[in-house]
Parts: C-alpha cells; sequence; structure tokens
C-alpha cells in the first residue's frame, strides 16, 4: 500500500525514479522539432562518443532529415565513414570495448527507447569522480558504470559526498550550458531511436484531417437517407 501510494505521489509530481537505484529523473527538456538543437546534439555525438559508441541503424546522409546538406555532413560529422551512404559505426572493435573496459561499450542506435529520455538526461549529467574505480569515474544513475565521464572537460568534476553533490573543478560550459548540450545531444539519441517520429507526426495531423471531412460527409448523408424517416 505504501509503494502504491509513494508511486502515485510521484506520478502526481510528474517525477520518475529510475528502478535500479531509486535516483531520482529528471525530465528531459528536448524538443524533436527544433532542428538547431537535433544538429548540435549530432555534432556532440560525432565528437565525444561515435569513439566508443556506433549506431548500426543510422546512416550519415539520413542526418538530411535535421536540415543538414550532404556536404555539411560530410565535412563537420562525418569521421568514421567514407560515403555518405555509410552507417554511423565506431572505429571501437567489440573486442577491444572488453579489453579496455571490461564491457564493450554498446550500440546507442535504440538506447533511447530502451532507457528513455529522462534516464539519458539524468545518467549523462550525473557522473562523479570515484578514485575506486577503474576509469576514476562512477555514477549515479548507473552505479560501477565501465563508462568514463566522456564530456567532463565540459562539465567540470563532480564528487559526492554523503548523497550531496560537490564541484571538483569547473569545466568549459558552465551548468545551464551543460544542461542545454545534454539536452541537444538526448534530443539526437531520441531522433536516432525513431527517425521517422516527426513524419510519422506530421502524417497523423493530415489523416485526422481527412478522417473529419468524411465524418461530415457522413453526417450528411445520414441527414439525407433519415430525413423522411420518422
Ligand atoms: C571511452 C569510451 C566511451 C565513450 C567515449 C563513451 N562511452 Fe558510453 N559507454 C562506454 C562503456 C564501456 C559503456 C558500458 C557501461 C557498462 O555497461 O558498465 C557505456 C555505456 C553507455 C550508456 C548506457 C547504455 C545502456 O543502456 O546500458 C549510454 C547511454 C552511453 N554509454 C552513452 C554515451 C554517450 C552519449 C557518449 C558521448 C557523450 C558516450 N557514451 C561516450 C564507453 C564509452
Amino acid at each position: 500500500m505504501r509503494a502504491l501510494i509513494g508511486i502515485l505521489i510521484s506520478l502526481a509530481c510528474g517525477t520518475a525514479l529510475a528502478a535500479e537505484t531509486g535516483y531520482r529523473l529528471d525530465r528531459s527538456p528536448h524538443d524533436p522539432t527544433d532542428l538547431p538543437s537535433l544538429q548540435a546534439g549530432a555534432r556532440t555525438f560525432v565528437n565525444y562518443c561515435i569513439g566508443c559508441h556506433g549506431m548500426q541503424y543510422m546512416r550519415y546522409n539520413r542526418l538530411r532529415d535535421l536540415g543538414l546538406t550532404e556536404s555539411q555532413i560530410r565535412d563537420n560529422l562525418m569521421f568514421t565513414a567514407e560515403k555518405v551512404g555509410e552507417t554511423m559505426k565506431t572505429p571501437m572493435s567489440a573486442k577491444e570495448g572488453k579489453l579496455w573496459f571490461g564491457v564493450p561499450p554498446p550500440d546507442l542506435s535504440v538506447v533511447a527507447r530502451s532507457r528513455g529520455a529522462d534516464w539519458l538526461y539524468t545518467y549523462l549529467r550525473t557522473f562523479y569522480r570515484d578514485p575506486k574505480s577503474a576509469t576514476g569515474w562512477n555514477n549515479a544513475l548507473f552505479p560501477n558504470v565501465a563508462m568514463p565521464h566522456a564530456l567532463w572537460t565540459l562539465q567540470g568534476e563532480l564528487r559526492r559526498v554523503d548523497g550531496r553533490w560537490e564541484t571538483l573543478s569547473e569545466g568549459a560550459q558552465p551548468r545551464p550550458q551543460y544542461d542545454a548540450t545534454v539536452r541537444d545531444l538526448v534530443n539526437f539519441l531520441a531522433y536516432v531511436g525513431e527517425p521517422a517520429a516527426l513524419e510519422r507526426k506530421a502524417w497523423g495531423i493530415v489523416v485526422l484531417f481527412v478522417l473529419g471531412i468524411l465524418f461530415v460527409l457522413a453526417w450528411l448523408l445520414k441527414k439525407e437517407f433519415w430525413k423522411d424517416v420518422k
């Protein structure tokens, strides 16, 4: 009963808890219709993540969806392929990944679907220094994670003392700016998880509109048929 009340309260507050740790998830403020944000997220991904993580379902030329031209993609984003038709693969093999981190870094094509945007938004903002871990990093949402903090030069170094956060060193981005960087990155990961979502929503509106017209026609027809039956 108490658990139920807890769940109801957390639903009512619009918050969620990560099942494994009980760490409270922050709501991801990403906006899938914001193209500059998606472009910024793609840039952060190829600069900071693709060295370890690939996206086997995402082709570089698909990034035209984000309002980029093929030459912009080629010049600014394509570090791991020769042709724009190739997928966004990582140069790291699964074997190397296992050797270096103990776990190969997973493909991130559909991570936004398996983990959810709120989880990703929280995860990428809750790395902290931990001298006891192999990489020197740990994560509040994913305890003993094998991934080092890839964005630490931007966020700076944090430390956790009795559940409270402390700053060890400042990064290149003040907190609101870092949060925006992560928002854009999560926006991109969510887009990659379902690249057709934008298109699908646009079609949904067209379909509703057509159904609306059909409804009016059907109603007029019904009135016509039944007008003499009383
Ligand atoms: C130096 C290599 C490395 C880099 C760079 C890196 N990661 Fe990771 N990442 C890993 C490893 C290794 C794991 C597996 C962690 C584990 O299972 O303990 C991981 C796990 C993850 C997970 C959890 C996946 C899951 O569902 O369990 C996410 C999300 C993730 N990384 C996102 C990112 C993003 C976004 C970036 C770029 C900002 C990034 N990573 C950069 C190595 C890396």
